[in-house]
């Protein structure tokens, strides 16, 4: 019998995806039905990101829109959970009339039990307490993401770093990681489920391991699952540069389905904004990991985050950033203003950057970046490359998949592959954000 509907809505990173599927899968358990629209839900779920000031932003208006369905529909349930009810916290049910409840990064185990409390009790229910044992953290979502041929797994959650200018120390707390065992049988089952590729998830993959005190860490867990058969890629995602080192590079070198993608956020091209911001690496240090990670894999792919416009960021500093992404060449980065967050050191540092420099200096970054990046692009026409086709476009019928080098490669022809399939793509075009191949 159905226990009435849900939606939920996903702002933010991987990791938010992927919490939003373990609440769908709790849900569902509950006996809860997904809609695709919050107007015929019975429980609708905002999971939130705080990470800058735009994503937050995002969530009030969200929250806006739901004001209306609730007085259509009292008895559906409001829940705001993700990082902004973390740091906003019971806060947010003071400001929000409409909103039931707000679950915290800690506690989104206790979903259900926070429904069914709601509906008996009509109570508002501030759930963001953390906790040392993250039950979220040792349950997996099966079959409930975005593809069926690759899964997001978590390996470790949290950060212990403190960057000046990041809120996730704050909502997500400190590093906690899973014991292998948990994520090697998570894996098996994903591969019996017909998964192909995993994605590991992690504030800092690097970190894995530490605080289970046993031996274990990340390039050994790589080491264990790259035996499971069936798997055909493993990627990861994020490697934090301080705590990067050879034994990653040597399991990306050695293991066969370890895909040859990493990035590694870099942040500023400037030692004195790196200092400030507290990354704990100079530009030489890093350099020297890029090339050693590019003498041992030739084909490696490089990417990373990159922010503008932290606070004291001179024109010095910014050039110095243009001159590190025109040394290092990533393949791609993701490149964002500084954003001021509550609770941060950066957020009351003196010098905090106009928004009108802010904008130009990603607008340099940016134009940079496109030009790199579609030389590279140009460079593998020619190529042949595997690829893990992922779907088929609706429409044109054309099959896309990715490379190892986490690339999107469209396929030109109709239904010349099916979802699942890894094979070899000859790339025929290479374009701004993606490339074009035939099947060889
Ligand atoms: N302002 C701008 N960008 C930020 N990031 C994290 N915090 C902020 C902030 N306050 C960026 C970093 C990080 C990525 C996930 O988001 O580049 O690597
Ligand atoms: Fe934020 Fe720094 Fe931790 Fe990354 S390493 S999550 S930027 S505090």
């Amino acid at each position: 019998m159905s226990n009435g509907n849900f939606y939920i809505e996903t702002y933010g990173c991987q990791m938010n995806e992927h919490d939003s599927e373990k609440m769908a899968a709790a849900l569902k358990r509950m006996g809860l039905t997904p809609v695709p629209t919050p107007e015929a839900a019975d429980v609708v779920l905002i999971n939130t990101c705080s990470i800058r000031e735009k994503a937050e932003h995002k969530v009030y208006s969200a929250l806006g829109k739901l004001k209306p369905l609730k007085k259509k529909n009292p008895l559906m349930i409001t829940v705001v959970a993700g990082c902004v009810a973390q740091q906003r916290r019971a806060d947010l049910l003071k400001k929000v009339g409409h909103l039931d409840a707000v679950v915290g990064a800690h506690q989104i185990s206790e979903l259900p039990s926070i429904i069914r409390r709601v509906r008996k009790t009509k109570e508002r229910i501030d759930a963001t307490q953390f906790t040392s044992r993250v039950e979220s953290l040792h349950l997996n979502a099966p079959g409930l993401g975005p593809s069926r041929v690759w899964s997001y797994v978590t390996v470790m959650q949290g950060c212990s770093n403190f960057c000046a200018y990041c809120v996730v120390p704050f909502t997500r707390g400190p590093e906690q990681s899973r014991p292998s065992e948990e994520v090697i049988r998570d894996v098996r089952g994903l591969v019996n489920k017909g998964r192909r590729e995993v994605t590991l998830l992690g504030q800092n993959v690097n970190a894995y391991g530490r605080d289970l005190g046993n031996g274990t860490n990340f390039p050994r867990l790589l080491q264990e699952l790259d035996r499971i058969e069936g798997l055909a890629r493993i990627r990861f995602t994020t490697s934090h540069p301080k705590d990067f080192g050879t034994d990653l590079a040597r399991a990306m070198a050695d293991l066969p389905s370890l895909c040859e993608h990493i990035h590694l956020p870099l942040q500023s091209g400037s030692d004195r904004v790196l200092k400030a911001m507290g990354r704990g690496y100079t530009l030489a240090e890093y350099t020297a990991k890029v090339e050693m990670l590019r003498q041992m894999i030739p084909k490696v792919a490089i990417t990373a985050d990159m922010i503008v416009g932290f606070p004291g960021e001179s024109d010095e500093d910014f050039e110095q950033t243009l001159s590190a992404l025109e040394r290092i060449r990533y393949d791609q980065i993701f490149s964002f203003k500084f954003s001021p967050r509550a609770g941060t050191r950066a957020q009351n540092l003196p010098d905090q950057i106009p928004d009108e420099i802010k904008a130009a200096r990603l607008k340099q970054v940016h134009a940079i970046q496109d030009r790199i990046t579609l030389d590279y692009h140009r460079a593998s026409e020619g190529v042949i490359e595997e690829t893990l086709i992922e779907g088929i476009k609706e429409g044109s019928g054309q099959p896309y998949g990715r490379t190892r080098t986490n690339k999107i490669v469209n396929l030109d022809g109709s239904n010349c592959a099916a979802p699942g399939e890894l094979i070899p793509v000859k790339i025929t075009k290479g374009l701004k954000h993606s490339l074009v191949g035939e099947r060889v």
